[in-house]
Parts: structure tokens; C-alpha cells; sequence
């Protein structure tokens, strides 16, 4: 994987699954026809193993001068994209069996791919990553620990991001919500009670997923010193 070392916190969480179901029942019906109908505001991603993808922060820690900066920590501050999805604030502060202390919407374009990597900082160590998939096609795939999966729309899972994951879509843009959790007992009882799927071997995406995520550096992104300078940190 083409990323820094990542030495895991002390108090990492330990996931001992791929992707795991939950018994969780979500109508997202109405949630995709407010995210349709908002002016989203999405942001270029701010990884270098996501260039090409885009996100929406609805919820996280400070920002500290760099967009995306929210994400690392958890703070459970409400973003000012929330404001106007009121439906989808609702469903954060109510679908789960506890508050989510961060929360996005992540947008994979037609034909675009987030490279291999481990999510590394220690706020992303000791949580649960719950991925909600709202628009989709079984053309876009997860991929954890060598192996493919699609998420159909409306169903709820975790998800190993503390191992190496990526994820293709070679079909129209795809939408999932990601929310990080911290390890109530209600949630932990919630992620025991998860049916485990392994997916499935794809050697072809694999290689795809395994190049150097710099080689896709958007144009337009060539030009942003500070953007480039933080993805060489990465
Ligand atoms: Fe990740």
C-alpha cells in the first residue's frame, strides 16, 4: 500500500470481520429524495487513496484548517450541511443505537476507485464504521481484506476499515452514508448481532485497487501546493 506506517492506538477496536449485516431496517426512500433535491456541496476528497471520489460532512470534530479535517476526530458537531437534510439529521440521531460522533456522504463517480489503505488515526481506530449504501448499483463494490462485495441500497453494515479496504465503482455515481460509532455496549451488542459476508476474490479489481493511488491525481489538483504537500504526508 502506497501510505504511511500506521501504528494502531492502544485502544483500537478489535474487528474480526470483513463486512458484517446488521438487523438494522432503514428507509431510505425519503432520505435520497432530500439528498436529490439539495444543492449538495461536494468536496473533492482530501486522501490521496480516494482522488477522483467526493464527499459531504455532516457531522464531526473541530475543523482545524484543512478541509476534511473534521473526519479525524469525533467531536459529534453538527456540519453546516446538515442544516438543510433535516430527514437525514433525523435518521443519524435516531437509526442507531447511539449518537454518531461523525458522519458523511461519500460519492463514487462512473469508473472511479478508492485505493488500498487503513484508516489511521486513533479516532478511527476505536470506532465502529457503519456504511448505509443510499444510491447504488451491484457495480459498485467494498473491497476489505482481498475480497468484493456490494452493499444493496437501504441495508446497514459494518465495516472492517482497520485492515486494508478500497472500493470500485464501474457503474453511474454511487452514494453510501458512513457513520462512526463508539463502542457502547448498545453498539456493541448491535455489531454482535451482525451476519458475517466474506465476499468475494476479484485478482483483476485487486491490482486495480493495489497502484499507486498519485498516478490518478486529478488536473486540476496538480496546482494546489497545500493539497499536494498533505497527500505526501498520507
Ligand atoms: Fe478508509
Amino acid at each position: 500500500m502506497y501510505q504511511r506506517r500506521h501504528v494502531p492506538s492502544p485502544r483500537a477496536l478489535a474487528k474480526s470481520y470483513r463486512f458484517l449485516r446488521l438487523p438494522l431496517t432503514l428507509d431510505v426512500g425519503p432520505i435520497v429524495a432530500e439528498i436529490e433535491a439539495a444543492n449538495i456541496d461536494w468536496l473533492p476528497s482530501q486522501w490521496k487513496w480516494h482522488l477522483g471520489t467526493s464527499f459531504c460532512i455532516l457531522r464531526g470534530g473541530q475543523e482545524r484548517g484543512w478541509p476534511g479535517s473534521r473526519l479525524t476526530s469525533g467531536g459529534g458537531i453538527d456540519a453546516p450541511a446538515l442544516a438543510p437534510l433535516p430527514r437525514l439529521r433525523e435518521l443519524l440521531d435516531t437509526a442507531f443505537p447511539a449518537r454518531p460522533v461523525s458522519a458523511w456522504l461519500g460519492l463514487s463517480p462512473p469508473d472511479s476507485r478508492i485505493h488500498l489503505h487503513v484508516d489511521n488515526t486513533p479516532h478511527w481506530d476505536e470506532h465502529h464504521r457503519f456504511h448505509v449504501p443510499l444510491i447504488t448499483t451491484p457495480a459498485a463494490r467494498l473491497c476489505v481484506a482481498g475480497r468484493f462485495l456490494h452493499l444493496p441500497a437501504g441495508t446497514a453494515w459494518a465495516f472492517n476499515n482497520s485492515v486494508p479496504h478500497g472500493a470500485e465503482n464501474l457503474g453511474p455515481p454511487r452514494i453510501h452514508l458512513m457513520v462512526d460509532l463508539p463502542p457502547t455496549p448498545e453498539v456493541e451488542a448491535l455489531v454482535a448481532a451482525g451476519t458475517a459476508e466474506d465476499g468475494a476474490k476479484d485478482p483483476e479489481a485487486m491490482a486495480r485497487l493495489s497502484r499507486d493511488p498519485m498516478e490518478s491525481i486529478p488536473e486540476g489538483m496538480k496546482s494546489d501546493a497545500y493539497l499536494l504537500w498533505r497527500l505526501a504526508q498520507q
